[in-house]
């Protein structure tokens, strides 16, 4: 996958008001999280493929821990840099440049590894699953927070950019298919759930976030199919609203690094 998607076309600008998520949908996370994660057990974190830091913050204040964010793209953790100074949790957030690859951490530094809607974009999984083994600290939880395919058709806006439908459906992994992989690199799944997120309030402000083409996937097809897609899709916004918000489904899987 490219990893110069979220450093180019000016994303990280235009991400926290795409794609940040409000303050229940952050609480709706973390409360699933500690359903699984004991808080107790938790010192440090890193948030790998951590963007412009929208969970390296929460994480840091649900958890009182440190959180060392890790992300490829430089722009992106500029945009991180921001966000983590302008919070209160300023002094227990840390970021770095790195991969999933490449973790450039010490070897049993956290208790808790967690990837957002990183996962489809790691290139090399084989060395990334050594790497995740590496950092936690054992028995460590790998959290990973992804859109399997399974998921694909509860995404509203997917339905309008086919092209796009065609790429996910090629990359996004089948929930089965994530658990053998990652399993048979010395993990052993303790829980999955798939959390239903409120992701904008209504059709309008749908329609709002998706034109900012903030999604990795809406980069990598070309600008007029783009254009007709959002075509499509803002006639479908302008004559469906009911004001009701729209939802969308996002898979939780929480792995012990205790496997054999
Ligand atoms: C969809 S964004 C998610 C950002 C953040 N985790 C969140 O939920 O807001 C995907 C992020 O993964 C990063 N990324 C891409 N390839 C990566 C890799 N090999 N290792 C770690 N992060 C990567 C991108 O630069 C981007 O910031």
């Amino acid at each position: 996958m490219n990893n110069s998607l979220y450093n180019e076309g000016g994303i990280h600008l235009r991400y926290e008001r795409a794609r940040g998520l409000s303050e229940a949908t952050l609480n709706l996370w973390l409360e699933r999280l500690s359903a699984h994660v004991p808080r107790e057990d938790i010192r440090t974190i890193i948030d790998l493929g951590c963007g412009t830091g929208r969970f390296s913050v929460a994480l840091a204040r649900h958890f009182s821990a440190r959180v060392y964010g890790i992300e490829p793209s430089p722009k992106m953790l500029s945009a991180a840099r921001e966000a983590v100074n302008a919070s209160p949790v300023q002094a227990s957030v840390v970021l770095m440049e790195g991969t999933a690859e490449r973790i450039p951490l010490d070897d049993k530094t956290a208790e808790m590894l967690f990837l957002s809607m990183v996962y489809h974009h790691i290139v090399d999984k084989e060395l990334a699953c050594a790497e995740f083994k590496r950092v936690l600290k054992p028995p460590g939880h790998l959290c990973i927070r992804t859109a399997t395919r399974e998921r694909i058709d509860s995404f509203l806006w997917l339905r309008f950019f086919p092209e796009a439908r065609e790429i996910e459906s090629r990359r996004m992994l089948s929930g089965r298919e994530l658990k053998t992989f990652i399993e048979a690199r010395g993990f052993r799944l303790a829980a999955h759930e798939v959390v239903r997120q409120m992701f904008a309030g209504d059709l309008n402000e749908y329609y709002e976030r998706i034109s900012e083409r903030a999604l990795s996937v809406l980069q990598m097809i070309p600008d007029e199919t783009f254009a007709r897609g959002l075509l499509a899709l803002g006639e479908h916004c302008a004559t469906h609203d009911t004001g009701q918000p729209v939802c969308e489904e996002i898979d939780l899987f929480v792995f012990r690094a205790d496997g054999v």
